[in-house]
């Protein structure tokens, strides 16, 4: 049986940036985490609640200076968290029980933890729609690693995998939703296709028109969607910076420091 309010709501959501100020409810936030929780999990990922007023200041300040992160009421870090299963295992002397030495949490755990978390931020999306609230994730929660992890004293086998930000939208935007590729150029049969330049420029064609019609394309507004992508995003400043943040969070992890 189809649930057609279920498909409404996937069809219709929307990113939203802007929210009314108001602190959530208790109770809306103890039944959004519960909602959250019902995802598909092996557990391994914690959510941190950022409540304090000067920590959301602070983490916009480590997030490009988004500031809607300062005025949401709902932000959320979600961690890949081997963490609680490594020092429970080293406390519980799970491996000297079994004759063996523990090893360190591998970097298979590190992607299984990560899976988690951010398998649980998509519920906790849904969840929050479903209750008349709206999100938006914020990706330059992978930048800084040095400042974050000091900041919400983050064990080593905790790191940051995504960041949620939610409350009640101030406004919902009458512009049109932003576009989707047709499903034939993402999802492959039995192996990897690659793709054409031409498949390529066809699958973001609504994405380079609509760039175009704002007037933001690259060579005078006649390059298309990959050339703006490699501009403003691939060689941005705060992609490398994701790209030296993460490595630090990853060699923290793989390293035999304590
Ligand atoms: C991993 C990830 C990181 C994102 N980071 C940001 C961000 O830093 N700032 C922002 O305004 N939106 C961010 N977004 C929201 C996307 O811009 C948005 O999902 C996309 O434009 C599609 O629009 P829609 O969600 O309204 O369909 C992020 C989304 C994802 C999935």
């Amino acid at each position: 049986m189809m649930n057609d309010e279920v498909i409404k709501l996937i069809e219709n959501r929307r990113s939203i940036r802007s929210f009314e100020e108001r602190p959530l409810d208790p109770e809306v936030l103890d039944k959004l985490k519960r909602l959250t929780l019902r995802c598909p999990t092996g557990g391994r990922f914690s959510v941190i609640e950022i409540v304090d007023q000067s920590k959301k200041d602070k983490l916009c300040a480590l997030c490009e200076n988004q500031v809607m992160i300062s005025r949401a009421p709902g932000v959320w870090l979600f961690l890949s968290d081997m963490e609680r299963f490594y020092s429970w295992m080293k406390e519980k002397k799970c491996a000297e029980n079994f004759g063996e030495s523990l090893n360190k949490p591998g970097i298979g755990t590190f992607h299984l933890g990560m899976q988690d978390a951010i398998i649980a931020a998509q519920n906790a999306v849904i969840a929050a729609e479903a209750m008349g609230m709206h999100s938006c994730f914020v990706g330059d929660i992978i930048e800084n690693y040095e400042e974050i992890q000091a900041m919400f004293n983050l064990p080593k086998y905790a790191v940051p995998a995504c960041l949620l930000i939610f409350g009640y939208a101030k406004s919902i935007p009458t512009s049109p939703l932003t576009s989707r590729p047709e499903p034939e150029y993402v999802f492959m049969k039995d192996g990897y296709k690659h793709q054409s330049v031409d498949e390529c420029e066809k699958m973001y064609e609504k994405n380079t028109v609509s760039f175009r019609e704002r007037g933001v394309l690259p060579f005078d507004n006649t390059g298309s969607y990959i050339e703006w992508y490699y501009r403003k995003k691939y060689t941005s400043d705060w992609m490398a910076e994701m790209s030296r943040s993460v490595g630090v969070f990853l060699d923290r992890w793989l390293s035999d420091e304590a």
